[in-house]
């Protein structure tokens, strides 16, 4: 449900794909809702009793309380899924392009957590935020109003070459490492899942790179027609 949740989160969604985003979002209610509702019977010591305990203690109206939890749940899953489970296959699929990178990487696994970085950089999971103007200002010369919608292209700001010299070559020993990008935002909302997300994308990549040295991608990956949560939706590999 997630995967269709996230049209909702698109630039230009078309009238399917917000149908979709639709469906799911009433589906992902009534799981959460229900979720909420039995964990209330019982609490415990899991994410979600911790946050109704918080929750109530903040907010006394109850179904208002509730309301909150079901959004946080929601956003956080999506946030977490939409994400994390494109990394690999999208790192997989950039180094089988990038052989010599590849060899680099097989021939020095420990810069992992380089190519971990550099991935990020090269074709980060998410391409675009959002922003709304607190206020009337200028960014660069262009004149923004109050309650503007900014679209942040994160994927163009992490192939600035002001930022990042040659930045259409895939490099391994770029230096920098996670100054050079903006994959998780940055900011006040900047991603707070972040460093999970880099633990489980370096653990992921070192055991591939160690457990199958033959490792090849047989053919170009299924993209999800999707721009904000980029999404694979199948990457065929060999190993031999
Ligand atoms: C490779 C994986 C991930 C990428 C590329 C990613 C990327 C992003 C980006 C670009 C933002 C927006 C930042 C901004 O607008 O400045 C964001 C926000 C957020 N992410 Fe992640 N994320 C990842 C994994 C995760 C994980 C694992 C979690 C939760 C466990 C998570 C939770 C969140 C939340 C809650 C926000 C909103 C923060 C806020 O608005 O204050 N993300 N992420």
């Amino acid at each position: 449900m997630t995967h269709g949740q996230a049209y909702a989160q698109e630039l230009l969604p078309s009238a399917s794909q917000l149908a979709i985003a639709n469906a799911a979002t009433l589906g992902l209610r009534e799981y959460f809702t229900g979720l909420i509702a039995e964990r209330r019977t019982t609490l415990g010591d899991d994410v979600l009793s911790g946050w109704i305990r918080t929750w109530d203690e903040l907010e006394p109206d109850r179904d208002a309380a509730d309301e909150t939890l079901y959004y946080l749940a929601m956003f956080i899953v999506i946030a977490a899924l939409e994400t994390t489970s494109t990394v690999l296959s999208s790192m997989i699929w950039t180094l089988d392009q990038h052989p010599d990178q590849l060899a680099l990487l097989r021939r020095n696994p420990d810069l992992v957590s380089q190519a971990v970085e550099e991935a990020l950089r090269y074709d980060p999971p998410v391409h675009v935020t959002t922003r709304a103007a607190g206020e009337d200002m200028e960014l660069r010369g262009v004149p923004i109003s109050r309650d503007q919608l900014i679209h942040i292209m994160i994927a163009s700001a992490n192939h600035d070459p002001a930022r990042n010299e040659d930045p259409g070559t895939f490099d391994l020993r770029r230096q920098g490492g996670r100054l050079t990008h903006l994959a998780f935002g940055g900011g006040i909302h900047y991603c707070i899942g972040a460093g999970l997300a880099r633990l489980e994308a370096n653990l992921l990549l070192d055991r591939v790179v160690r457990r199958f040295p033959t490792l090849r991608v047989s053919a170009p990956p299924e993209w999800e027609p999707r721009v904000a949560f980029r999404r694979v939706r199948a990457l065929h590999v060999v190993d031999r």
